[in-house]
Parts: C-alpha cells; structure tokens; sequence
C-alpha cells in the first residue's frame, strides 16, 4: 500500500487569491488543493495537503512525514529564508523532497536569495506560478516511478 505525498506549505499562503496577486495569481489554497489531488490521482497517487502559519506545525508534518510519506513537497514560504529547524526536520526524511515556490524567488528582494530548506531538498520547482504544484505532483510521481 502506497504512502500518501505530503504537500505542505508555509504561513500567509491562506491568502492565496488576495495575496499580491501580481505575484501569486489569483487561484485560492483551495483551487491548489484540487489541482494537485486531480493530478496526482491521475498518477495513482494520494497526498495529505496542509497550510499552517505556524513553524512548530510544519515541522509536526514533517517528523509524521518520516514514517508516514512517499515524498515531500514543500512550499515553506517566509519560513524557506529563516528556518534552520524546518532544514533540520526536513533531514530526517528519507523520501524525496521537493522544494517549490510560485515566484522566481530569485528576481526578488536579496532576503529570498537564500534557501535554508535547499539542503535537504532533492529538487526545487520555482518561478510557475500555481501551475508549479502540478508540475511538482509530476515530478514527484516520475521519480517514484523511476525507483
Ligand atoms: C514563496 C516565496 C517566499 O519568499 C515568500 O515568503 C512566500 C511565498 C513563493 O511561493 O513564491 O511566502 O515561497
């Protein structure tokens, strides 16, 4: 029986669809939500998907995602520039890790240069806007595909 991919994403991204939408576009958490389910049922694949605005609880998602996950893909938003604990959780997983961010986090503001989540992540997916989580979705089923 196949485990579940965890889709687990940072705080302020609730707002999604109100958000600077010049940045993040005007799809909700929810449309994203639905997005990724159809996709990765399309690829015989279950996800647990979850937002919290709260560090302890991602890093909680994290530590169930040990034993209970296929993968990981994470949208860890603000925490991605801050967060040595999430790092640190992120590197007891053996599963694959994808990192994603709907902007080019890159073009942006020098603070979001730095990634501390990329150590621990397998591949990053960044700059496709919403259309990046189904991207992730593919990826992630490719790779377990690939074994
Ligand atoms: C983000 C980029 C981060 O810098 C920012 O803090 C976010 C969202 C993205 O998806 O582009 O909240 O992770």
């Amino acid at each position: 029986m196949s485990k579940p991919i965890y889709i687990l994403n940072g705080p302020n991204l609730n707002l999604l669809g109100t958000r600077e939408p010049e940045i993040y576009g005007r799809m909700t958490l929810a449309d994203v939500k639905s997005m990724c389910k159809e996709r990765a049922k399309g690829r015989g694949l279950k996800i647990f998907f979850e937002q919290s605005n709260n560090e302890t609880q991602i890093i909680d998602w994290v530590h169930q995602a040990i034993d209970d996950a296929d993968g990981i893909i994470i949208n860890p938003a603000a925490f991605t520039h801050t967060s040595v604990a999430i790092l640190d959780a992120l590197k007891n997983v053996p599963a694959p890790i994808i990192e994603l961010h709907i902007s080019n986090t890159h073009q942006r503001e020098p603070f979001r240069h730095h990634s501390y989540v990329t150590q621990a992540a397998t591949g990053l997916i960044l700059g496709f806007g919403i259309n990046g989580y189904v991207m992730a979705v593919d990826a992630m089923a490719n790779m377990l595909e690939a074994g």
